[in-house]
């Protein structure tokens, strides 16, 4: 106790034992036990991070940001079809060999979405109400279906599923009651990515119970310290798994374990990869990729500034078009190399609930303290042969992020883009679709293929196609 006392003094945070004596012998114990798992000066180093990266805010980026280079980017539409099927061809026969693997990164809260469940469990209200974990896990299953087929093969496509502590227990529950929507129980594998604790604008640590600090998801950056910790590099191992697929969980589009995204990567020989689509506008929230000082990076929507995001090329187009979507590819060596790579930390002002010297529950109305968290795409600057594929968005996007009072990236425009994009497909087969609401079910379809059935018939909307 003594020492703990002292370590925490010298840190200055003391005030962490302020409610000790209030405690019962029992809750004592065990916030002495979780106090001890803290490296306090460890924390305190990252709070000195975080006041430099809010410092430097925004300062340097715009002298040494740059465009990511021609050779590093490939772009679906421009490609030559017969080397597009090669690359879909390839990521198919890699499925089927059981190389691939989707990792799905599920540890955010919704907050700006205003649910309190995970944001994997929402339905936008489509014709089937299949909720977003539903519309992927289906998806896995028809492309695993089509590569075996095709290569007959046996090759299964490990689902990894990262939670965070508010995430797990709901995400696991919803899972597994709904029998992992057909998906082999011993195929879909949950995890943990860490916590981190939150400060006030001094560097103390916030607490929101008399036993208990006040902790957030260290962010989707945190997902290469779990996969280690949580034994998963070693599973990639035990299951002969090299190519893994992470995405976010609020994108209705994902197309998941992408063939021709994989088969892309692989053969350029790339080690770490970001499908991109071209920015709707200059201010559209998503980050860029681009170079900063040479290394590969994101700049977020946050950090860009203005000058900056509306600078264009002669021919009118955005000088940093590359929107980032949050969907990657990395080979499982990679992964390990990037393990136990001190990363950079972000810093977002928050209201953050937290106890007074009265042990009364505050929720603040304004910013009181910062959160710190690491970004997913902040180790591309470790890739030996970085690679970025240009998707089309009405293919490939659209994302979740906000109720509806919003207008944008939220249920109802995700919804339309998925009817948009599924009575799109019946009319490449030259099906006469009447009206807009039309849903085709992933085990019918996974990106529009085998609809030949639908030529010359009509379909009255509503309708969803199984
Ligand atoms: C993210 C990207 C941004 C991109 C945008 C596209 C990051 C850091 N930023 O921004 O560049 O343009 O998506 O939609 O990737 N998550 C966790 N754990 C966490 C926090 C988030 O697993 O601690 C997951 C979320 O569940 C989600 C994904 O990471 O699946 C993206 O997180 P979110 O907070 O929605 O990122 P954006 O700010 O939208």
């Amino acid at each position: 106790m003594e020492q703990l006392r002292s370590t925490l003094q010298e840190n200055n945070q003391e005030h962490l034992l302020r409610f000790y004596n209030d405690l019962s012998v029992e809750q004592k114990e065990q916030y002495l036990c979780k106090l001890q798992e803290i490296d306090f000066h460890k924390m305190g180093q990252l709070f000195q991070d975080a006041q430099q990266s809010i410092e430097s805010e925004g300062q340097l980026l715009d002298t040494f940001m740059e465009p990511v280079s021609s050779e590093q980017l490939g772009s679906y539409e421009n490609c030559d079809p017969t080397l597009r099927e090669s690359y879909y061809n390839r990521g198919l026969q890699e499925i089927s060999k059981g190389t691939v693997a989707v990792l799905i990164m599920a540890g955010g809260q919704g907050t700006r979405l205003g649910v309190s469940y995970p944001k994997g469990m929402y339905s936008v209200d489509l014709l089937s109400n299949k909720s977003l974990f539903q519309l992927q896990a289906e998806r896995i299953q028809k492309v695993q279906q089509i590569a075996n087929e095709k290569f007959n093969g046996n090759g299964k496509i490990t689902w990894y599923i990262m939670t965070s502590v508010p995430t797990y227990e709901a995400t696991q529950k919803y899972l597994t009651e709904n029998n992992y929507f057909n998906l082999e129980k011993e195929n879909v594998v949950f995890f943990k990515q860490g916590l981190m604790p939150c400060f006030d604008f001094d560097g103390k640590i916030l607490m929101d119970a008399k036993d208990k600090l006040a902790m957030a998801p260290d962010g989707n950056g945190g997902i290469y310290q779990a996969l280690k910790i949580s034994g998963i590099l070693d599973d990639f191992q035990t299951r002969g798994i090299q190519n893994i697929h992470v995405h976010s969980v609020d994108n209705i589009l994902t197309k998941v374990a992408d063939p021709t995204f994989i088969g892309y990567c692989i053969e350029k020989g790339s080690d770490c990869a970001a499908k991109v689509v071209k920015k709707s506008s200059p201010h559209e929230a998503v980050g860029v990729i681009c170079k900063v000082k040479d290394k590969i990076q994101v700049v977020e929507y946050s950090e860009i500034s203005q000058a900056q995001a509306e600078s264009t090329n002669p021919d009118g187009s955005l000088i940093y078009n590359a929107g980032n979507i949050c969907n990657h590819f990395f080979t499982a060596d990679f992964l390990r190399k990037v393990a136990n790579k001190d990363m950079q930390v972000h810093v977002a002002k928050k209201k953050i609930p937290y106890i007074n010297d009265q042990a009364e529950i505050i929720k603040p109305s304004t910013p009181n303290g910062i959160k710190v968290e690491k970004f997913v795409f902040d180790v591309f600057q470790f890739s030996s042969h970085f690679v970025v594929w240009e998707v089309p968005r009405d293919t490939e996007f659209s994302a979740l992020k906000n109720a509806d009072s919003a207008g944008k990236d939220c249920p109802s425009t995700a919804r339309r883009d998925l009817y948009r994009l599924h009575k799109k497909y019946l009319e490449e087969v030259k099906a006469i679709v009447v009206g807009d609401e039309v849903e085709i079910c992933p085990l019918l379809s996974y990106a529009g293929e085998g609809l030949e059935q639908y030529s010359g018939k009509q379909i009255n909307s509503p309708m969803h196609l199984v």
